[in-house]
Protein backbone atom coordinates (compact mmCIF):
# COMPACT_ATOMS: atom_id res chain seq x y z
CA UNK A 1 0.00 0.00 0.00
CA UNK A 2 1.22 3.44 -0.19
CA UNK A 3 0.18 5.64 2.82
CA UNK A 4 -2.07 8.38 2.16
CA UNK A 5 -2.88 9.98 5.46
CA UNK A 6 -2.11 10.27 9.24
CA UNK A 7 -4.91 7.93 10.15
CA UNK A 8 -3.12 5.24 7.53
CA UNK A 9 0.01 5.64 9.24
CA UNK A 10 -1.49 5.14 12.61
CA UNK A 11 -2.84 2.38 12.02
CA UNK A 12 0.08 0.80 10.31
CA UNK A 13 2.29 1.27 13.74
CA UNK A 14 -0.39 -0.13 15.88
CA UNK A 15 -0.16 -3.37 13.57
CA UNK A 16 3.45 -2.81 13.61
CA UNK A 17 4.59 -2.63 17.28
CA UNK A 18 1.58 -6.14 17.81
CA UNK A 19 3.77 -8.03 15.45
CA UNK A 20 7.62 -6.82 17.16
CA UNK A 21 5.52 -7.82 20.60
CA UNK A 22 4.19 -11.24 19.64
CA UNK A 23 8.07 -11.79 17.79
CA UNK A 24 9.65 -10.46 21.00
CA UNK A 25 7.70 -12.93 23.09
CA UNK A 26 8.15 -16.05 20.71
CA UNK A 27 11.78 -15.57 20.75
CA UNK A 28 11.79 -14.86 24.79
CA UNK A 29 10.57 -18.29 25.01
CA UNK A 30 12.89 -19.97 22.70
CA UNK A 31 15.17 -22.30 24.79
CA UNK A 32 16.13 -25.93 24.59
CA UNK A 33 13.02 -28.48 25.44
CA UNK A 34 10.42 -25.70 24.05
CA UNK A 35 8.65 -27.36 21.18
CA UNK A 36 7.80 -25.20 18.02
CA UNK A 37 4.01 -25.46 18.84
CA UNK A 38 4.49 -24.24 22.25
CA UNK A 39 6.51 -21.09 20.88
CA UNK A 40 3.64 -20.65 18.09
CA UNK A 41 1.20 -20.32 20.63
CA UNK A 42 3.21 -17.54 22.90
CA UNK A 43 2.82 -15.56 19.28
CA UNK A 44 -0.60 -16.50 18.83
CA UNK A 45 -1.43 -15.39 22.64
CA UNK A 46 -0.12 -11.95 21.83
CA UNK A 47 -1.95 -11.53 19.06
CA UNK A 48 -4.89 -12.03 20.90
CA UNK A 49 -4.50 -10.08 23.55
CA UNK A 50 -4.20 -7.38 20.98
CA UNK A 51 -6.66 -8.00 19.05
CA UNK A 52 -4.92 -8.87 16.06
CA UNK A 53 -4.97 -11.81 13.78
CA UNK A 54 -2.05 -14.20 12.02
CA UNK A 55 -2.29 -13.69 8.13
CA UNK A 56 -1.11 -16.71 6.44
CA UNK A 57 -3.93 -19.07 8.33
CA UNK A 58 -6.30 -16.66 6.86
CA UNK A 59 -5.02 -15.69 3.55
CA UNK A 60 -3.18 -19.34 2.77
CA UNK A 61 -4.44 -22.11 5.19
CA UNK A 62 -1.45 -22.01 6.83
CA UNK A 63 -1.08 -24.53 10.00
CA UNK A 64 0.24 -22.10 12.38
CA UNK A 65 0.42 -18.57 13.82
CA UNK A 66 3.98 -17.89 12.80
CA UNK A 67 5.97 -19.50 10.56
CA UNK A 68 9.23 -21.81 12.73
CA UNK A 69 12.19 -22.65 10.76
CA UNK A 70 14.63 -24.63 12.20
CA UNK A 71 18.88 -24.85 11.37
CA UNK A 72 18.21 -25.95 6.99
CA UNK A 73 14.54 -24.86 7.01
CA UNK A 74 14.69 -21.04 5.81
CA UNK A 75 11.20 -19.87 5.43
CA UNK A 76 7.60 -21.16 6.23
CA UNK A 77 8.35 -23.69 8.33
CA UNK A 78 4.95 -25.19 10.09
CA UNK A 79 4.79 -25.09 14.16
CA UNK A 80 4.52 -28.54 15.92
CA UNK A 81 6.32 -31.15 17.66
CA UNK A 82 10.18 -30.15 17.01
CA UNK A 83 11.94 -29.94 20.15
CA UNK A 84 14.25 -27.17 19.94
CA UNK A 85 17.55 -28.19 21.18
CA UNK A 86 20.48 -25.63 22.16
CA UNK A 87 22.66 -24.43 19.00
CA UNK A 88 19.44 -24.73 16.46
CA UNK A 89 18.93 -21.70 14.71
CA UNK A 90 15.71 -20.34 15.24
CA UNK A 91 13.66 -18.35 12.71
CA UNK A 92 10.55 -16.76 13.40
CA UNK A 93 8.78 -14.99 10.78
CA UNK A 94 4.96 -13.56 11.18
CA UNK A 95 2.57 -11.46 9.83
CA UNK A 96 -0.46 -10.24 11.21
CA UNK A 97 -3.30 -7.97 10.60
CA UNK A 98 -5.84 -5.10 12.40
CA UNK A 99 -8.44 -3.20 11.21
CA UNK A 100 -7.41 -4.09 7.70
CA UNK A 101 -3.59 -2.97 8.23
CA UNK A 102 -0.86 -5.60 7.81
CA UNK A 103 2.81 -5.94 9.27
CA UNK A 104 5.39 -8.45 8.59
CA UNK A 105 8.61 -9.03 10.25
CA UNK A 106 10.99 -12.03 11.06
CA UNK A 107 13.88 -12.47 13.22
CA UNK A 108 16.39 -15.37 13.61
CA UNK A 109 16.77 -16.47 17.15
CA UNK A 110 19.73 -18.67 18.53
CA UNK A 111 18.86 -21.12 20.83
CA UNK A 112 21.72 -21.12 23.80
CA UNK A 113 24.93 -21.27 22.71
CA UNK A 114 25.18 -21.75 18.73
CA UNK A 115 28.36 -22.47 16.42
CA UNK A 116 30.55 -19.68 15.00
CA UNK A 117 28.69 -19.94 11.55
CA UNK A 118 25.47 -20.09 12.88
CA UNK A 119 25.72 -16.55 14.89
CA UNK A 120 27.65 -15.15 12.38
CA UNK A 121 24.62 -16.21 9.10
CA UNK A 122 22.21 -14.81 12.22
CA UNK A 123 24.20 -11.63 12.20
CA UNK A 124 24.82 -10.86 8.46
CA UNK A 125 21.00 -11.29 8.05
CA UNK A 126 20.40 -8.25 9.94
CA UNK A 127 23.20 -6.60 9.30
CA UNK A 128 22.19 -6.75 5.47
CA UNK A 129 18.77 -6.13 6.23
CA UNK A 130 20.25 -2.42 8.26
CA UNK A 131 22.76 -2.00 5.17
CA UNK A 132 20.01 -1.87 2.73
CA UNK A 133 17.39 -0.13 4.46
CA UNK A 134 19.75 3.06 3.93
CA UNK A 135 19.05 3.18 0.69
CA UNK A 136 15.30 2.12 0.75
CA UNK A 137 14.23 5.95 -0.12
CA UNK A 138 12.13 7.36 -2.56
CA UNK A 139 13.88 8.21 -5.45
CA UNK A 140 16.20 5.66 -5.38
CA UNK A 141 15.65 2.53 -7.83
CA UNK A 142 14.55 -0.56 -5.89
CA UNK A 143 17.30 -2.65 -7.13
CA UNK A 144 19.76 -1.17 -5.16
CA UNK A 145 18.00 -3.09 -2.21
CA UNK A 146 19.04 -6.03 -3.51
CA UNK A 147 22.58 -4.89 -4.61
CA UNK A 148 23.26 -4.18 -1.36
CA UNK A 149 21.89 -7.29 0.57
CA UNK A 150 24.02 -9.25 -2.25
CA UNK A 151 27.13 -7.81 -1.63
CA UNK A 152 26.90 -7.60 2.08
CA UNK A 153 25.97 -11.16 2.62
CA UNK A 154 28.67 -12.02 -0.01
CA UNK A 155 31.15 -10.07 2.17
CA UNK A 156 30.35 -11.94 5.11
CA UNK A 157 31.07 -15.40 3.32
CA UNK A 158 27.60 -16.52 2.59
CA UNK A 159 24.92 -16.41 -0.10
CA UNK A 160 21.47 -15.29 -0.49
CA UNK A 161 18.78 -17.73 -1.43
CA UNK A 162 17.59 -15.96 -4.64
CA UNK A 163 14.59 -17.27 -5.02
CA UNK A 164 12.82 -15.37 -2.02
CA UNK A 165 12.17 -11.90 -1.57
CA UNK A 166 10.43 -8.74 0.01
CA UNK A 167 7.13 -7.79 -0.76
CA UNK A 168 4.79 -4.57 -0.72
CA UNK A 169 2.90 -5.13 2.16
CA UNK A 170 0.26 -2.84 4.26
CA UNK A 171 -3.73 -3.31 3.06
CA UNK A 172 -2.92 -7.15 2.23
CA UNK A 173 -0.07 -9.85 3.34
CA UNK A 174 1.50 -10.09 -0.36
CA UNK A 175 1.34 -6.79 -2.43
CA UNK A 176 3.45 -5.58 -5.00
CA UNK A 177 6.51 -4.98 -5.85
CA UNK A 178 8.67 -7.55 -5.47
CA UNK A 179 12.02 -6.72 -3.44
CA UNK A 180 14.66 -8.96 -4.61
CA UNK A 181 17.46 -9.77 -2.48
CA UNK A 182 19.73 -9.34 -5.44
CA UNK A 183 20.48 -7.47 -7.99
CA UNK A 184 18.43 -7.14 -11.61
CA UNK A 185 19.35 -4.46 -13.85
CA UNK A 186 16.69 -4.60 -15.53
CA UNK A 187 14.50 -3.61 -12.88
CA UNK A 188 14.21 -0.18 -12.76
CA UNK A 189 11.39 0.83 -10.91
CA UNK A 190 11.89 3.56 -8.29
CA UNK A 191 10.75 3.44 -4.54
CA UNK A 192 7.93 5.85 -4.15
CA UNK A 193 7.10 8.05 -1.14
CA UNK A 194 4.68 6.46 1.62
CA UNK A 195 5.36 2.70 -0.36
CA UNK A 196 4.96 0.05 2.41
CA UNK A 197 7.17 -2.68 1.87
CA UNK A 198 9.38 -5.49 3.67
CA UNK A 199 13.07 -5.82 3.30
CA UNK A 200 14.14 -9.74 4.47
CA UNK A 201 17.20 -11.05 3.64
CA UNK A 202 17.02 -14.64 3.69
CA UNK A 203 20.37 -16.02 3.49
CA UNK A 204 22.23 -19.83 3.69
CA UNK A 205 25.65 -20.49 4.71
CA UNK A 206 25.89 -22.86 1.68
CA UNK A 207 24.78 -22.20 -2.10
CA UNK A 208 21.39 -20.30 -1.69
CA UNK A 209 19.74 -23.24 -3.36
CA UNK A 210 16.31 -23.45 -1.48
CA UNK A 211 14.04 -27.19 -1.97
CA UNK A 212 10.42 -27.21 -1.21
CA UNK A 213 9.58 -30.33 1.67
CA UNK A 214 7.17 -32.64 1.33
CA UNK A 215 4.47 -30.40 4.12
CA UNK A 216 4.54 -28.43 1.07
CA UNK A 217 5.15 -25.42 2.95
CA UNK A 218 8.84 -25.74 4.36
CA UNK A 219 11.50 -24.41 2.22
CA UNK A 220 15.03 -25.61 3.28
CA UNK A 221 18.31 -25.18 1.78
CA UNK A 222 19.13 -27.87 -1.02
CA UNK A 223 22.28 -28.17 0.67
CA UNK A 224 21.80 -28.84 4.17
CA UNK A 225 23.18 -25.98 4.61
CA UNK A 226 22.29 -23.10 7.86
CA UNK A 227 20.17 -20.27 7.02
CA UNK A 228 19.01 -17.09 8.60
CA UNK A 229 16.26 -14.51 8.18
CA UNK A 230 15.77 -11.06 9.34
CA UNK A 231 12.69 -9.04 8.22
CA UNK A 232 10.99 -5.33 8.74
CA UNK A 233 7.87 -3.98 7.35
CA UNK A 234 9.20 0.05 6.71
CA UNK A 235 7.52 2.56 4.65
CA UNK A 236 9.42 4.54 2.49
CA UNK A 237 10.29 8.24 2.87
CA UNK A 238 12.28 11.28 0.92
CA UNK A 239 14.58 10.48 3.97
CA UNK A 240 15.07 7.37 5.98
CA UNK A 241 12.51 4.74 5.88
CA UNK A 242 10.20 4.56 8.70
CA UNK A 243 10.60 1.08 10.45
CA UNK A 244 7.38 0.06 11.23
CA UNK A 245 7.91 -2.97 13.23
CA UNK A 246 10.85 -2.18 14.80
CA UNK A 247 9.75 -0.68 18.30
CO1 LIG B 1 7.55 -10.96 4.31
Amino acid sequence: MCIKSPADLEKLKIIGSIVRKALDATAAAVRRGVTTAELDAVGARVLAEHGAESSPPKVYNFPGALCISVNDEAIHGIPGDRVIRTGDLVKLDLVAEKDGYFADAAVTVCAGEVSAKAAALARCAEFAFFEAAKVARAGNRINEIGKIVENETRRCGFQVMRAYCGHGVGAAIHESPQILNYHDPDYQTKLTEGLVITIEPIIAAGKGKGVLQRDRWTIRTADGSLAAHYEHTLVITKGQPLLITAA
